[in-house]
């Protein structure tokens, strides 16, 4: 199959299969990159669900701009990887600056956060640039219909499927053709039980033939996920509890937590813990946590490093708080 045959097939896939998404066909450049930035980690039933959070408190990228960092946090709580929020408002404050979103790839790479693919995502569909959006499932489809097993977490990986998926991209129908490729892999080219008995682009899939759909793509193995251990301690004196914003340098920069040790037994309070939780586990990107989870009650108010402050407990959820530290309070009823 030509790369225009492939492409002609897969645009009459998506207008007969694709899926109805609220931010698509609205032409709305803030609506479609708030959703590409909510997508980047997170699977489209909750990400959809989160977007319409977004746009209701934040409709314009004026409102998204003149919000508060903590506000924003707030209303990502719960979707992880907080950086995108602080990433997402920061750029909402440059695009207002410019006064309005760029209109080329280079402008939007210009963004905060905004990267290859967003900018071809966002540039794509609300402008119709020319640019191939490539993500996880735009490397599956790419790397088993035409057989290769470059891996795709290396640059030339990267390389190989982007100037393939740019080769194929129809310059009239870029947005598209890039939502075609997402919603196929998505749907149908999926990684453990793809349909490959009613794919359209069956006769020519390179993998299909050599049957090696299950073994494509391929990833170079990555080193092993270092681990760290948590404590975390709940402090209560008098119907409040110890807080610290978590200063810049990680994920979590601009969330609030409880008293934190790392890989050290927990202070002397001068009162006894008690152990709620034993070895929590929380897989981050680079990094496995394990979290043990205790609550303090003292009598007398203990002095704490400089950085916590003490709040009132029945306003804890006023506080945008790391996913990890939301599971344990839900989990005994501190929430
Ligand atoms: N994943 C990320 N962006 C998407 C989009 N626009 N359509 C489908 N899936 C997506």
């Amino acid at each position: 199959m030509s790369g225009t045959e492939f492409t002609v097939a897969l645009l009459r896939w998506f207008a007969q299969y694709g899926r109805e998404l609220p931010w698509r066909g609205i032409g709305d450049a803030y609506a479609i990159w708030v959703s590409e930035v909510i997508l980047q980690q997170t699977r489209i039933d909750q990400g959809t669900a989160y977007w319409y959070r977004f746009m209701e408190r934040f409709p314009t990228v004026q409102h998204l701009a003149a919000a508060s960092e903590d506000e924003v946090l707030r209303l990502w709580q719960g979707l992880g990887y907080y950086s995108r929020a602080r990433n997402m408002h920061a750029a909402a404050r440059q695009i207002v600056e410019q006064g309005g979103f760029p209109h080329s790839i280079q402008g939007l790479k210009a963004l905060k956060g905004v990267g290859d693919y967003t900018a071809a995502a966002v540039g794509s569909m609300a402008f119709g640039l020319p640019a191939a959006a490539v993500d996880g499932n735009v490397y599956r489809v790419l790397a088993r219909h035409y057989g290769i097993d470059v891996p795709i977490n290396t640059t030339r990986g990267k390389h190989t499927f982007e100037a393939l998926a740019q080769e194929l991209l129809p310059r009239d129908a870029a947005g598209t053709f890039n939502q075609a490729m997402m919603d196929f892999g998505a749907t149908w080219c999926t990684p453990r039980s793809p349909r490959c008995q009613d794919c359209p682009v069956a006769p020519t899939c390179d993998a299909l033939h050599t049957g090696c759909v299950l073994e494509l793509p391929v990833k170079e193995n990555k080193v092993k996920m270092r681990e760290r251990r948590l404590s975390y301690i709940y402090v209560r004196h008098g119907g409040m509890t110890a807080l610290r914003r978590r200063p810049a340098g990680d994920i979590w920069q601009g969330l609030w937590e409880p008293l934190l040790v790392e890989d050290a037994p927990p202070p002397d309070l001068g009162c006894p813990l008690t152990l709620l939780a034993s070895g929590v586990k929380h897989v981050l990107t680079h990094r496995i946590l394990l979290a043990d989870f205790y609550l303090a009650e003292p009598a007398v108010r203990p002095v704490l490093p400089p950085d916590y402050v003490w709040i009132k407990e029945r306003e804890i959820g006023n506080y945008a708080l790391p996913r990890l530290v939301e599971k344990l309070f839900k989990q005994f009823t501190l929430l």
